[in-house]
């Protein structure tokens, strides 16, 4: 079963996610990549990637997008239309697919409601040209990743995977509890075996590189600055909310943390930094 994102939750995010995903390898996909790529998405959510991606690649492209929620893609359509229509690109929608055509080739998009956490021997792998994701694969276990890499042909590129390098500025003692708690909580099954959790990036890049990969990878950090008031609410309550799951005996000095990080939310005194890497991976040339 997969783990429920809200469509709010992805909205709130994108900008941030925008201005952290490593320009500098999306590039370089976008190098190798041929004419009119068909690109796959996995755990596409509500299109945040396509919106920030295909005008990166700037050419005609296809794109099958997959996730478990099929409301978040319906979503995800909606959003990109209305994001193609603010920059004067015309959107059309033949049977199930959108099309944003947009200045140097039409961009097609499909998406397909799909639960591929028990395992990744359905994704239809062949006849696409890259596999994409952002912020999935701290979800995700090592034995999937293992298997998906030995099945993987084509290029990868995997943004926003959570590496632990948060920092709550300024710092309080209780950080270490709760930073903790988050850690153990992102280890949890959510719905791919154990999680990698903070673990993702290293053990992704090592599980690439053993199957023949050329890895390499970016910091794509979160940088949430006092005045996002809204969002750094969100993530102190995220933090607490999971450190307190994971750690029930120490739920009271927990609350007690949020509690005094929400005063500092409000007295402009808290800014976060949220630790992320983005990672390509090419097959190696013969
Ligand atoms: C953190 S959200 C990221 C969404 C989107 N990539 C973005 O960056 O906004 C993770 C996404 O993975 C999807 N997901 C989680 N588990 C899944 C599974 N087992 N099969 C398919 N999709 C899954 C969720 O529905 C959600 O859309």
């Amino acid at each position: 079963m997969s783990e429920g994102f809200s469509a709010d939750w992805l909205s709130r995010r994108e900008p941030f996610d925008a201005r952290a995903r490593s320009p500098a390898l999306a590039a370089r996909l976008a190098e190798v990549l041929p004419a009119r790529p068909r690109i796959l998405e996995l755990g596409a959510g509500a299109g945040s990637l396509f919106r920030w991606l295909a005008p990166r690649i700037g050419r005609a492209q296809v794109w099958t997008m997959l996730d478990a929620d099929g409301d978040l893609l319906a979503d995800g359509f909606d959003r990109t239309a209305a994001w193609a229509a603010r920059r004067g690109w015309n959107v059309t929608a033949p049977s199930g697919a959108l099309i944003v055509h947009a200045p140097g080739g039409a961009w097609r998009i499909e998406a397909r409601v799909a639960d591929f956490g028990a395992s990744s021997a359905a994704l239809p792998l062949a006849g696409h040209d890259a596999v994409v994701c952002s912020a999935l694969f701290d979800l995700i276990s090592a034995a999937w990743v293992r298997a998906f890499a030995a099945r993987l042909a084509v290029p990868f590129l995997a943004c926003l995977t959570v590496d632990g390098r948060d920092r709550f500025i300024p710092p309080v003692p209780g950080d270490a509890r709760v930073r903790t708690g988050f850690a153990r909580h992102m280890r949890s099954d959510k719905g791919f075996g154990r999680a990698m959790g903070q673990d993702a990036p290293a053990m992704l890049a090592r599980i690439l590189r053993e199957a023949g990969f050329d890895v390499a990878s970016a910091p794509s950090d979160w940088l949430i600055p006092r005045m996002a008031t809204t969002f750094l609410a969100d993530m102190v309550e995220g933090h607490a909310g999971a450190a307190a799951d994971a750690l029930p005996a120490q739920a009271a000095p927990i609350h007690a943390w949020s509690d005094a990080r929400r005063r500092a939310i409000a007295a402009g005194r808290l800014s976060l930094v949220i630790g992320h890497r983005d990672i390509l991976a090419l097959p190696k040339k013969d």
